[in-house]
């Protein structure tokens, strides 16, 4: 079908879908989510000219994974965003099947997309063309074509392009899959993003010791923190252990150096980067004051998610909320980023034993609790979250069963941080060493409330809603 005769269809889906989506209880009111349809990875985050942008793989026909678009959004401040044009829509021969993920970048002053342009054969085969889009006069994107074909050794998964400059050149990594269906990071460099030279596997099943890591890596993300260098990737087919790596696919990350004289990444070993129900496909921006932020999908691909209740109001999916990254001790530590403070309204403070605690309205909500013991928090009836000796269990009913399911943090637990948006929570658990992302779909009257006889101390804030203009 052509670009001209899909547009109406979207429009009209826009126009009937976003009402319904915004009257919803479970709808965000300070996340990123999709005005209608299925919105998953964050794509092309990045700085450019004074404005933050953040696009994302948006099917606007349907709540189901097809008609991958791209999404846009923008922002000054990283707290209010403005929808701006769509970016990117399957109606090439090259990405017909679907514009997938990808990042963004300023290319000798203009903004550009690198993104996958997937193609689904009718016998179930497939091929992937790395493309290039730039920004033209009216906020839209011209398409450049691709730039790139699959590489020799690989089977028809190769994609989401994460592309930066180096000393003059650019550099991009790609999920792969081999011909033996064990999942890599291929690393590449062009002089000019045009024309790219292989150099090689940086990571991946097989590689640098790494065994039984996986048939597909996706949505790779190298950058440099903190005199390290972290690759962050999201390994289908990974083993699943006895209480990590729960995920029907994970999101993880290896610490290590990165030689760009050789391309090679000598790292150590592969750490779950979100240890809750929901988070995948994170994607990185380099902040100009030099910090380095990421923003997740809070959405895991093929598990239970076509059961979330949010479909039948004609959406599904949010992000995770912005969370910059640091670097202690060889261990990834996320906290949300300094900016989401000036959502807070009047502070609160409360002090006594766990199950004397006020019960609060978690709609919009940040509460930071100090323990020394144990205690629990019940989310109304969709999610308990339980502070063991042994660190944190988070509990919630299969929505294909009702049978409890279980995430797992392991470690002491000083103090948490926990933000609270309609239908998700965030957990961070002593100044960012472990996070927990879930969605839960609550009743309207339902309240988080405490329990266990350790003191606790809390403080809290309502957060203002900050819906995207
Ligand atoms: C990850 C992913 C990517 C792909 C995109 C398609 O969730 O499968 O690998 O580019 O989603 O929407």
């Amino acid at each position: 079908m052509t670009l001209a005769s899909r547009l109406p269809a979207i429009l009209q889906a826009v126009m009937t879908g976003q009402p319904k989506a915004l009257q919803d209880k479970h709808y965000p009111q300070w996340h990123h989510a999709p005005v209608t349809g299925l919105m998953n990875d964050p794509n092309g985050f990045t700085w450019f000219a004074g404005r933050w942008h953040l696009f994302y793989q948006w099917n606007p026909l349907a709540a189901d994974h097809k008609y991958k678009c791209w999404g846009h959004w923008s922002s000054a401040d990283l707290v209010q965003w403005r929808h701006e044009p769509l970016a990117l829509m399957p109606d090439e021969e090259y990405d017909r099947s679907g514009c997938y993920s990808g990042s963004a970048v300023d290319l000798e002053g203009r903004l550009a997309l690198c993104y996958t342009g997937n193609v689904k054969f009718d016998d179930g085969s497939r091929t992937a063309w790395q493309c290039l889009a730039v920004e033209n006069s009216a906020g839209g994107f011209d398409k450049m074509g691709p730039v790139l074909p699959l590489p020799a050794g690989y089977t028809g998964h190769v994609r989401d392009p994460k592309v930066w400059q180096h000393e003059g050149v650019w550099y991009m990594v790609l999920g792969a899959q081999d011909l033996h269906k064990r999942g890599k990071v291929l690393l590449f460099s062009s002089p000019n993003m045009r024309d790219w030279e292989n150099r090689g596997e940086i990571a991946g099943n097989g590689v640098h010791g790494l065994a039984d890591a996986g048939y597909m890596w996706e949505c790779p993300d190298l950058f440099p923190l903190d005199g390290k260098h972290v690759l962050l990737c999201c390994p289908q087919g990974l083993a699943r252990q006895n209480e990590r790596f729960l995920n029907v696919y994970p999101a993880a990350y290896l610490v290590g150096d990165f030689d760009y004289a050789t391309a090679t990444f000598s790292h150590g070993e592969l750490n779950e980067l979100d240890a809750g129900f929901e988070f995948y496909a994170p994607q990185t921006a380099l902040a100009p004051d030099g910090r380095r932020l990421l923003v997740g999908w809070m959405g895991v691909p093929d598990g239970e998610e076509m059961l979330q209740p949010t479909r039948e109001q004609g959406w599904i999916h949010q992000m995770t909320c912005l969370r910059e990254l640091t670097l202690n001790n060889g261990k990834l530590y996320q906290n949300p980023i300094a900016e989401l403070a000036l959502l807070r309204e009047e502070e609160q403070r409360w002090q006594g034993p766990a199950s004397l605690a006020p019960a609060l309205d978690a709609t919009r909500l940040e509460l930071q609790i100090e323990a020394t013991g144990r205690f629990s928090l019940r989310f109304g009836g969709g999610l308990t979250l339980d502070v063991t000796g042994q660190g944190i269990t988070l509990q919630r009913p299969s929505l294909a069963t009702g049978e409890p399911l279980h995430r797992y943090w392991h470690g002491a637990v000083a103090s948490l941080q926990i933000l609270c948006d309609s239908s998700s929570v965030e957990i961070f658990i002593n100044q960012g060493e472990g996070v927990m992302s879930s969605r839960y779909f609550p009743h309207p009257s339902e309240r988080l409330s405490f329990n266990g006889e350790s003191a606790v101390t809390l403080r809290y804030w309502p957060l203002r809603s900050c819906m995207i203009q």
